[in-house]
């Protein structure tokens, strides 16, 4: 079958298209036969020399799949079914999802809603999946509608998402991102206020800036996850996904005994089945508000991966970047 493999030898790595089989892990690993797939920020990391993420030296890439059950000896998941599937290893240490067929254990597949189509599965993809994860982290937490909430990193996967989905249940999202000319697409997308990354708190001379933000979804990392933290109203959290400007964390203890606020991590790889149930089922709420197609940056095939991989890494995408391995 046609799969984007990578492969490193002699810390030298190479990435192309090839005819390749792949097989299953467990005797009771799925057969998917992979209609989308779509592009993450670590699938740029699995793709790269350091990006110390891949824990093997050669696999078919993919973090993400969404196709129909072709076999199966589960009676959950029967011949025919629609489903995505993500996390633990696939992509990372064992065969994923930019192939014509992918084999996954059962705990990693997700049946999709009747109102999410495998397209719209790949748009939201691992990035949507942990958008509406850090959203119900965050009403766990006691956020409601009508409230103003910050998402980093506005134009990228996660970014995107959370735009949208929080827009499509009643919040006011703010976007905070470093490319203002993509303001338009953001305001399209449900944002009602634009701020720059630079722009998330205010009193750098003081412990504790103002107190802006109800609720705070942020896939950045680093400083901002720090300002973020200094600008959180009393009793409110910051959900906390990733780390694409640092994975390092400075703070002080203030924000959480004097403001009671909360950083909740978010986790899309070890998902239990029962977290992947409830956040699917959000999706499949909330879908018919959402326009997957313009949350879309760009169709490719398998051969533009290498191209698309490093758009990735510059930070220079638009939403979701989907792939057809036909
Ligand atoms: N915890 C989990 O299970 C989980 C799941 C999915 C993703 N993640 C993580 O979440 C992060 C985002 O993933 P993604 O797929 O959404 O990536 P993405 O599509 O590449 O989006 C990242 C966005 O962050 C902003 N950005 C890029 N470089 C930056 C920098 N140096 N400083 C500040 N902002 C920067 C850009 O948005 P603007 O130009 O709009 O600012 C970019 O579009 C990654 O770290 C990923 O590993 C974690």
């Amino acid at each position: 079958m046609r799969s984007f493999v990578i492969r490193e030898r002699d810390d030298t790595l190479q990435t192309g298209v090839e005819e390749r089989e792949t097989f299953p892990k467990d005797d009771d690993d799925i057969f998917i036969n992979v209609e989308y797939s779509g592009i993450n920020f670590k699938d740029a990391l699995v793709a790269s020399v350091d990006g110390r993420v891949r824990r093997v030296d050669e696999l078919i890439g993919g973090v993400d799949a969404a196709g129909t059950i072709v076999s199966s000896n589960d009676p959950a998941l029967g011949v025919g079914t629609r489903v995505a599937v993500h996390g633990a290893d696939l992509g990372v240490a064992r065969d994923g999802g930019f192939a014509e067929f992918v084999y996954a254990p059962s705990r990693l597949i997700s049946v999709l809603p009747a109102s999410v189509s495998t397209r719209d599965a790949m748009v939201i993809g691992t990035a949507g999946f942990t958008a509406m994860a850090s959203l119900l982290a965050l009403e766990d937490h006691g956020l409601e509608p009508a409230c103003e909430v910050l998402v980093t990193g506005a134009t990228g996967g996660v970014g995107s998402l959370a735009v949208s989905f929080l827009q499509a249940y009643g919040y006011r999202p703010v976007a905070s991102t470093g490319s203002p000319q993509e303001s338009e697409w953001l305001f399209e997308r449900g944002a009602t206020r634009i701020i720059g990354r630079d722009e998330i708190a205010d009193r750098p001379e003081r412990v504790l800036a103002s107190e802006r933000w109800a609720g705070a979804i942020d896939c950045v990392g680093g400083a901002t996850l720090q300002q973020i933290l200094r600008s959180l109203r009393y009793g409110a959290g910051v959900a906390a996904s990733g780390l694409v400007a640092s994975p390092e964390l400075h703070t002080s203890v203030y924000p959480f005994i004097t403001r009671a606020v909360a950083l909740l991590g978010i986790d899309a790889v070890e998902a239990s089945r029962a977290t992947r149930e409830r956040v699917w089922e959000r999706v499949g709420d909330v879908a018919p508000r959402v326009d997957f197609a313009a949350l879309t940056d760009r169709d490719i095939a398998l051969e533009d991966l290498d191209d698309a991989l490093e758009t990735i890494r510059r930070g220079a995408t638009r939403g979701r970047i989907l792939v057809h391995p036909v």
